[in-house]
């Protein structure tokens, strides 16, 4: 006899996307949709908090409706509600809790709240109908590399849900340090896909740009790294020279994907790792991407790129992985929008 398909609804809205999946048993995608705010954030220059919330709000119940349509399912064949309880903006994570809560009341669907990084690292076990083939699962231990716009880690992941925090950067997390130096640039937000297009053409060994090591951690700095580029391009300013922007932008670039290609690398040898699983808005990086795909010690696993950035597809793969250990929120839970992953 068949097990039966568990079926899980992912809210997500930590941050400047609200959006939700339907997953089955942790993998299959029946059906996503992520209504996005970038938009709306680039003439501020980032994420404008209470904006943010706003729009949240209007788009929450209006996603979660197109998921279910799309999927042509009611609320009985759904298992669950996972909901992203942190880390996140405040505001934001408070709009989907409240949905998700409200769904639950409504339905008698149990509730599970999930740590947006956790969520982030499942994006790697999900697949779609449009992939041809059953992708396979990474397999453990496996190094986590998590490099999103609020964090930057290294994580041993022993087992499902099992995580060992091995560093992390000390100031800026590494989408912060692509936002911060895209600006300083006048490249649009968000930072990171500006600075990848406007660097496709240029040197990446124009510039040398200083990341600190932190040698023997897998720390991680990257507010020298912003400052570093700030000294070039007022020194060519100074100097009355023309700003080559692809050549800053690219060798930007570069200097950051060594230094997280370097320690995920030496992580994964350290603890005989099976597989290098990375995470995070960062991972669509392309020059990322090569350069760990490009190297054959490891099997590397990376989201497709629709599922780098925030999507309620992670959030309903991790929803499933907590399912399992049968362990359900109240409708008492509250957001905690400085979750650590390590609490688990
Ligand atoms: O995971 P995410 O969507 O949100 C957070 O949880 O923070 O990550 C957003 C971050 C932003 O800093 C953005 O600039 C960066 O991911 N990002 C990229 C790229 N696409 C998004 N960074 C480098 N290259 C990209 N192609
Ligand atoms: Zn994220």
């Amino acid at each position: 006899m068949s097990q039966k398909t568990i079926r899980i609804l992912g809210i997500e809205s930590s941050c400047d996307e609200t959006a939700a999946a339907i997953v089955e048993d942790g993998r299959r995608i029946v059906s996503d949709f992520i209504s996005t705010q970038i938009d709306i954030h680039k003439q501020y220059g980032g994420v404008f908090p209470e904006v943010a919330s706003r729009q949240h709000v209007l788009a929450v119940y209006p996603v979660i409706d197109e998921v279910m349509n799309k999927a042509h399912m009611s609320y009985s064949d759904i298992d669950a509600i996972a909901v992203t309880r942190g880390p996140g903006l405040a505001g934001s994570l408070v709009v989907g809790m409240n949905a998700a809560k409200g769904l639950s009341l409504a339905t008698g669907l149990p509730l599970i709240g999930i740590n947006h990084l956790e969520g982030h690292i499942y994006s790697s076990w999900v697949y779609s109908d449009r992939d041809e083939t059953i992708p396979p699962e990474p397999e453990f231990p496996a190094i986590v590399l998590l490099v999103s716009g609020g964090h930057s880690e290294v994580i041993l992941l022993k087992d499902h849900l099992q995580y060992e925090r091995l560093g992390g950067t000390l100031d800026d997390a590494a989408g912060e340090a692509f936002d911060k130096t895209a600006r300083l640039l006048g490249l649009e937000y968000p930072g990171g896909p500006s600075i990848q297009k406007a660097g496709a053409n240029g040197d990446p060994d124009a510039y040398r740009f200083n990341v600190a090591k932190m040698p023997g951690t897998y720390d991680f700095s990257f507010s020298g790294v912003k400052t570093s580029v700030l000294r070039t391009v007022q020194k060519i300013q100074k100097d009355g020279e023309l700003l080559r922007v692809a050549d800053l932008a690219a060798s930007f670039q570069k200097s950051v994907v060594s230094i997280l290609f370097e320690k995920a690398i030496h992580a994964a040898r350290e603890y005989n790792a099976k597989n290098i699983v990375i995470a995070g808005g960062v991972s669509a990086n392309k020059c990322l991407r090569d350069t760990f795909l490009e190297q054959k010690e490891f099997k590397v696993f990376i989201p497709k790129l629709s599922y780098c950035t925030d999507n309620g597809a992670m959030i309903g793969a991790a929803g499933y992985r907590r399912f399992l250990t049968g362990k359900f929120d109240g409708l008492d839970m509250d957001v905690l929008p400085n979750w650590p992953l390590s609490r688990i």
